[in-house]
């Protein structure tokens, strides 16, 4: 083999080569595996493709293990068998343009190197045959060994004409670049500029599986800002866009909040490999254009954390990401994003520091991660100072954290207590009561225990003339 495998993919990999010598099929690994391969990435599935059947050959295969389901589409000649620790994916070689989730459904056969010509990348079109005559041989032929370790993404035919075969491959190439800190080859990175306007016919699913693979490389902003660069953003993300650019008004301009964003969300990445986290932080200022007014002293963007949380739910719904409780978290982040900052000023009362624990809950930890990361001044001593504030900020909380146990708290008088002791039925007295009580605790104006929140209760009550019934 002319990569490094372990023993357990060389075992694998003899099994579905004596299979297809069985068949008479010529067969070979190609694609990420080979790529991540020589890269030096872990590996866990494998792509095959034969001259001729890939369910035939994956049914073949199948018999040589303990006969794993073999799952396949007819229409496309796809099959996959997934073993315990392993997938793999047969498929035929084929003329036309090689996309998992292509709906067109006439293929015609081809041979390894019609397939070749088809595929997206020089790095995703290599080859390793499992055929008797060369087992483990290297078939490269647009120099992809050699892309890899100069870092191109480049495509093996014309651009356009990969690109148009599939356009989210325009996509591809700058997850690639962003997952392998890797250029995009110029007359590559031309084509994406000029065809970026055909991302629209592109499923909306797969732009956003691509989106994802983007910020959980190690290094996001490559991508946006690739994105934004070849206008693939303007389509796909506009509110991102609106982000970008400064204005001066009386030689007063304020920072370009889309690179302000892009240096958030790479410092959060240094802390947490967190999908959502990292969205919070890509979306934390979404809502300042929104908000942007110049006053007398500036520029000002008053309420933008209120307006970002806002746009959230539209946001998520657009980009077909989860309206679960993965949306109400990143929504929380962003209305909560000032907060601590706010608490770094000087005589902050305990309960500011209450309320902000009772707001985050348990998501307080990574509220401050989020606060750490938007320090993003270039003057080492203001960064300091910030950090520092945080640092005091933190040691408050923990401590009103120890003493009063807020987070995670839940008032000691439920709806369901002032419901039946004034026999009521649900309804906008029975949260007036409810709110109170709940406010009355975190300013500290009385103790978070039963018998004073009672007592309020009841006192409260008198106000809209009630009684207790029981
Ligand atoms: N491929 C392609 N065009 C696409 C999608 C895939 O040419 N639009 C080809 C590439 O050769 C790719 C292979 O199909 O290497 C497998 O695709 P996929 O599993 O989607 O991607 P990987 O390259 O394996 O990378 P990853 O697993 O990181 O998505």
């Amino acid at each position: 083999m002319q990569i490094n495998c372990t023993d357990r993919e060389l075992f694998i990999f003899k099994k579905i080569a004596n299979a297809a010598w069985d068949l008479n099929l010529p067969c070979y690994l190609i694609g990420g595996f080979v790529r991540d391969k020589i890269i030096g990435r872990s590996t866990k599935d494998a792509d095959i493709v034969c001259l001729g059947d890939g369910i035939e050959l994956a049914h073949k295969v199948s018999e040589r293990f303990s006969n794993p389901t073999v799952s396949y589409f007819k229409n496309f000649g796809t099959a996959h068998i997934k073993l315990p620790d392993f997938d793999v994916e047969f498929v035929g070689a084929r003329k036309e343009s090689y996309q998992r989730h292509s709906r067109k459904p006439e293929v015609e056969p081809g041979t390894l190197e019609d397939d070749q010509n088809r595929r997206d990348f020089t790095i995703n079109a290599l080859a390793i045959s499992l055929n008797k005559e060369d087992y483990g041989r290297l078939i490269d032929p647009f120099n992809g060994v050699a892309d890899i370790e100069k870092g191109i993404i480049k495509t093996p035919l014309e651009p356009l004409q990969t690109f148009s075969d599939d356009p989210l491959r325009m996509m591809r190439a700058i997850r690639f670049a962003t997952q392998l800190n890797f250029t995009i080859a110029p007359e590559t990175l031309a084509a994406i500029e000029a065809d970026a306007d055909r991302i629209r016919i592109v499923s909306q699913e797969r732009i956003t599986d691509e989106l994802n693979k983007i910020m959980l490389s190690p290094k996001p902003s490559i991508g946006w800002d690739l994105l934004f660069k070849t206008k693939l953003l303007h389509i796909i993300f506009p509110p991102m866009v609106d982000l970008h650019g400064t204005e001066f008004i009386d030689g007063k301009g304020h920072k370009d909040n889309f690179y302000h964003t892009l240096q958030v969300l790479d410092n959060i990445c240094e802390v947490t490999g967190d999908l959502w986290l990292r969205w919070a932080a890509l979306l934390h200022d979404i809502g300042k254009p929104a908000t942007k007014k110049f006053e007398e002293d500036g520029w000002t963007f008053h309420g933008h954390e209120v307006v970002g949380a806002r746009m959230v739910p539209r946001i998520f719904t657009k980009l077909k990401l989860p309206l679960n409780e993965k949306m109400k978290y990143v929504q929380k982040l962003v209305a909560l994003h000032l907060r601590p900052i706010s608490l770094t000023k000087e005589n902050i009362t305990d309960s500011a520091i209450r309320r902000l624990l009772f707001d985050a809950g348990d998501d307080i930890e990574d509220l401050m991660k989020l606060c750490k990361a938007d320090i993003t001044s270039k003057n080492k001593i203001k960064v300091k100072r910030y950090l520092q504030n945080f640092e005091l900020v933190q040691q408050r909380l923990e401590l009103v954290e120890e003493s009063d146990r807020i987070r995670n708290w839940q008032p000691p008088i439920t709806g369901e207590i002032i419901m039946q002791t004034f026999g009521l039925t649900p309804g906008k007295q029975v949260g007036l009561i409810k709110d109170a009580i709940r406010e009355a605790i975190l300013d500290g104006e009385i103790p978070n225990n039963y018998e004073a929140a009672y007592n309020l209760m009841v006192r409260k009550a008198a106000e809209y003339n009630l009684q207790p019934i029981v």
